[in-house]
């Protein structure tokens, strides 16, 4: 009997030790799930040892594209770089850099990591993860069309790719090299750069030619082609009539083109953005931007690049976008229009990844966000789109993939078709065909 209970009470004992232990791990696999969920939204899975992403290699889809493609904006592209100018050599070498992890400091992150040739130049993820695991806080936009943007990065904080390219080699949650100087000499040593910087420029490894042969790479990153393009250039049928319903309202009712357009009065069928930066509300609710606009004022020296870089992607300072360049109130979390070529196959959606898809996108829009923003731009406003009239303007994103991108497209346009048909967090269907809400004033600081 004895036995019998303290057999019982062990094994009591027993079970409560097992039942504490489970409660344990179950807090705890609830607590690191939710600082995974923190950190990347939903994102791959993350590996258990921190470590940089796989590195993807070079292939077709990150050959530089031909001027050749059915919209190809031959002008434009005079304009902004002299193609008859790049040179073969500067840009094959800018290609083999823009693959090398000997640029990153501990040798396992190149810039395809973030800007995968088969993802279109994006990694699929809500923000990027660099050297180390480190998890930044910003999307990674695509680099196709990149040339044509007048400022690079979310925020414009440069004007140039050569100056854009040096920025991750020593951002400390990217490539993490010590200097540019650092990565340069770990690939001076190497015979074949030595051969190829001689052939591309005439003279040895360089800081300064490494950065122009990256440059030079991107600048043959133009991407047309698509079914939108064929629909332009006459062909009535390359696109269905859900999509040129979408064009419509995306020049009228839905008010895109007052920002996706280089002009408010004329239809713009090139690149869909404006040079220019909005607060339409993204994150901004999340996040107490007054107090990290005081902090940025606080710790960062104004006009300080690395500085602003450093912020931008491994700080909650990240939200507060142009503001860290400019410092004006009014450019208080506002964000570059981007491009919208291949967006079908760039999600998750906007600076900070926080959109799965291309109707959560339409959904916070069509309902004007950013009640409680006083930030919001002007031109944010209901928009009392019907379902159908959604559907078609998403139809119409759809349409801007570029040809080598259809088989991911029409797996990804399925995708997203399906989840919006079972989940709609962003839909506010009261406050889409309500009126528009009075905004707040700016508090003071
Ligand atoms: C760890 C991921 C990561 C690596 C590595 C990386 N990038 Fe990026 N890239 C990003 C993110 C995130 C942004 C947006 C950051 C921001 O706007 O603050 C970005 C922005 C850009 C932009 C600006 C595009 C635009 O539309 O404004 C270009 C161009 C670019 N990267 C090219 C490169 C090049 C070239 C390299 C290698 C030298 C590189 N990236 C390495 C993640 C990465
Ligand atoms: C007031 C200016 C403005 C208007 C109007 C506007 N956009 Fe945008 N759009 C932006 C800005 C700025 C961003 C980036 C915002 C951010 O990430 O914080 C953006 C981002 C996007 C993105 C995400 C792209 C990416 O690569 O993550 C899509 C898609 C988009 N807009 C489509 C549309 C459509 C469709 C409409 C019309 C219903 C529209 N936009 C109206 C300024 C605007």
């Amino acid at each position: 009997m004895r036995m019998l209970t303290s057999g019982a009470k062990t094994h009591r004992m027993c079970a409560r030790f097992l039942a504490a232990l489970l409660l344990l791990s179950c807090i705890f696999a609830v607590v690191a799930a939710r600082a995974v969920g923190e950190d990347t939204g939903v994102g791959p899975p993350l590996a258990l040892v921190p470590e940089a992403p796989p590195l993807p290699k070079p292939g077709p889809l990150s050959e530089p594209r031909l001027s050749t493609q059915v919209g190809f904006p031959t002008v434009l592209t005079n304009y902004v770089i002299s193609p008859s100018t790049l040179r073969p050599a500067r840009v094959a070498l800018g290609q083999k850099l823009f693959f090398e992890p000997r640029l990153s400091g501990d040798g396992t992150v190149a810039c395809a990591t973030c800007h995968d040739p088969a993802r279109a130049f994006t990694d699929g993820r809500p923000v990027s993860v660099g050297i180390h695991g480190r998890v930044g806080q910003r999307n990674a936009p695509t680099v196709l069309n990149a040339l044509y943007n007048k400022m690079q990065f979310w925020d414009g904080r440069v004007y140039t790719l050569e100056q854009q390219a040096a920025l991750p080699i020593t951002n400390p949650f990217e490539m993490g090299s010590a200097s540019i100087g650092d990565a340069v000499s770990r690939i001076s040593g190497d015979k074949d750069y030595q051969t190829q910087f001689m052939q591309a420029f005439g003279r040895d490894v360089n800081e300064q030619d490494m950065l122009s042969a990256i440059a030079e790479y991107e600048r043959t990153l133009a991407s047309f082609d698509s079914p939108f393009d064929h629909f332009i250039a006459g062909d009535v049928n390359a696109i269905n009539d859900s999509a040129k319903h979408g064009w419509e309202l995306f020049n009228d009712k839905a008010r895109c083109h007052l920002c996706h357009a280089l002009t408010d009065d004329q239809p713009d069928a090139t690149l869909f953005m404006d040079n220019d930066f909005h607060n339409i509300g993204i994150g901004i609710l999340r996040h107490h931007v007054a107090p990290l606009a005081q902090q940025a004022e606080r710790e960062l020296a104004q006009g300080h690049l690395a500085g602003i870089d450093t912020a931008a992607i491994t700080s909650e300072m990240a939200v507060l976008g142009r503001f860290l360049v400019t410092r004006k109130q009014s450019d208080i979390a506002s964000f570059k229009t981007p491009g919208l070529r291949n967006v079908l196959v760039t999600g998750p959606y906007f600076h900070d990844g926080s959109m799965q898809t291309l109707w959560d996108v339409m959904d916070h829009y069509n309902k004007g966000d950013g009640i409680t923003n006083p930030w919001l731009d002007k031109d944010m406003q209901p928009l009392a789109l019907t379902e159908p009239e959604i559907d078609g303007v998403v139809a119409f994103l759809a349409s801007l993939t570029s040809p080598q991108y259809k088989a991911i497209g029409d797996q990804e346009y399925a995708r997203q078709l399906a989840l919006s048909r079972v989940t709609r967090p962003q839909r506010d269907t009261a406050r889409a065909f309500g009126p528009k809400p009075k905004q707040p004033e700016p508090p003071p600081f």
